[in-house]
């Protein structure tokens, strides 16, 4: 993923130009001047985007010409989007106010929570081969466990160790599934914001959600007996809207998914960052028919980066998963495998989740009040009772997009609604988990400026 920049809007622009064919290979740049003039930028930013593109390869420096467009239509192509950005946000400059991110920012964390346990596996570790077929034993006991502990009761050998839950997503849909099924999700849904099943000639079939859920009774009419797929739920704390789907609720749609022969992928990375009260049951733990495919993942409450989670499920579909993934890549890095197995190991995570709670709740008193100061007025939110997203819905119309490019001129990143929906959304999904406190509040207050301003 890009960082969006002022330099990367610049030089996203020339690459558009180009890719366009408005200037060919040798045409000349305009001048610094020139495009610090259009987009209301300092000379430095368009300097940095032209240093970009030189190093892409996609422009070139030639004495006495200034800058031209090079003749180099590889580096073009691979420097140009596949499809539809869907996640275009990273913060890297300093000053960026990043209420976008699906990740917890540090300070959530206990200090050297990541160094405690490298520490501990320093000097176990003799050699780091090829792991089992189903991931590093250890860690699939571990996960095992910790399911077992936390009410979804799980074999080490119903269990496949994937590099994140995203990795899980795309072994299902290319093993299980076939082109051309429907799978059914809540709209909005994460799910919208990922091109997995739809490049594998799926087709997403949105339900509408209410506080309690995905609503049954729309499932019912949205279900078509051709070419069903799958079910996609993100029971707990769901991304973006932050519903917690009701214990009735979840016994209703497993009912219905048994009664129609629905299988079901239960998305359940964020069930531990509960703040008031712990989550219902898993759907997993009270499917009596073997229709429910778990997938859990550390990244939400422990390191993105460590690229671990896991799919739990019958043992012959656990087999089949698994066959598929040492296609893909041999298995998840061991190291990763290994720490993961420290962290989960004895009862290591659950003491850590307890931090990182407290933490996160801080978090979200804050951003309610923040919320309330200055937005109360213009748009309307359900405070989640866990997670950390904020699902914001506009009262009055206004263009999303008009409202993205003024945040990100300014420096203030969030996601627009569209992203996680099959159209058009008058909502953003604002995270308080990376920003601060104090940020939050800065974020939204700027933002307000705008939205009058925008409103139609
Ligand atoms: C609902 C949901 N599922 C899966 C993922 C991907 O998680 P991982 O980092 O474990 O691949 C995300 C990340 O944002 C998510 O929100």
């Amino acid at each position: 993923m890009k960082p969006v920049t002022k330099s990367n809007i610049v030089a996203d622009w020339i690459k558009e130009q180009i890719r366009a064919g408005k200037w060919a290979p040798g045409a000349k740049i305009p001048s610094q001047r020139v495009l610090a003039d259009e987009f209301s930028v300092n000379r430095s930013t368009v300097i940095a985007a032209l240093e970009q593109l030189k190093t892409d390869g996609i422009v070139e420096a030639v004495m006495g010409k200034g800058t031209i467009v090079a003749n180099d239509t590889w580096s073009l192509l691979a420097s140009l989007p596949r499809q539809k950005e869907t996640h275009p946000l990273q913060s890297t400059e300093s000053g960026i106010i990043d209420l976008s991110k699906g990740e917890l920012a540090e300070d959530v964390f206990p200090d050297g929570y990541l160094n405690d346990v490298l520490g501990r596996l320093s000097g176990k570790i003799q050699s780091l081969g090829y792991e089992e077929r189903g991931g590093y034993e250890p860690l699939r006991e571990a996960v095992a466990g910790y399911m077992t502990r936390q009410g979804t009761p799980v074999s080490p050998s119903s269990i496949l160790i994937v590099s994140g839950a995203m990795q899980g997503l795309q072994l299902i849909a290319s093993g299980l599934l076939e082109r051309g099924s429907s799978i059914y999700l809540e709209e909005p849904s994460y799910l919208y914001s990922i091109h997995t099943f739809q490049s594998l000639g799926m087709s997403l079939a949105g339900v509408e959600m209410d506080e309690e859920g995905l609503i049954t009774s729309d499932l019912q009419a949205k279900w078509k007996t051709e070419q069903p797929g799958a079910l996609y739920t993100i029971p707990c704390f769901h991304n973006p809207t932050g519903v917690m789907m009701s214990e009735s609720r979840r016994k209703e749609i497993l009912s219905f998914c048994a009664a129609h022969r629905l299988p079901i992928i239960e998305d359940d990375i964020y069930r531990e960052l509960w703040l008031d009260s712990a989550p219902p049951p898993s759907l997993k733990s009270m499917d009596t028919h073997g229709n429910v495919l778990y997938i859990g993942s550390l990244s939400k409450t422990l390191s993105p980066g460590l690229r671990i989670g896991w799919i739990a499920g019958a043992e012959p579909v656990i087999e089949r998963l698994s066959d598929l993934k040492m296609q893909a890549d041999y298995g998840t890095s061991s190291l990763s495998q290994r720490v993961a197995a420290e962290w989960l190991g004895e009862g290591l995570y659950e003491h850590h989740l307890e931090y990182v709670r407290k933490a996160l709740l801080k978090r979200r008193t804050s951003a309610q009040s923040s919320l309330e100061r200055h937005l109360s007025d213009i748009a309307e939110w359900r405070i989640p009772n866990g997670g950390f997203f904020i699902w914001l819905r506009f009262k009055m119309d206004i263009s999303i997009k008009d409202l993205y490019a003024e945040a990100v001129n300014e420096g203030i990143l969030f996601h627009p609604g569209s992203i996680y929906t099959g159209g058009a959304s008058r909502s953003i999904r604002l995270s308080y988990g990376y920003a601060g406190a104090a940020q939050f509040e800065e974020g939204i207050k700027r933002m307000k400026k705008w939205i009058i301003a925008l409103a139609k």
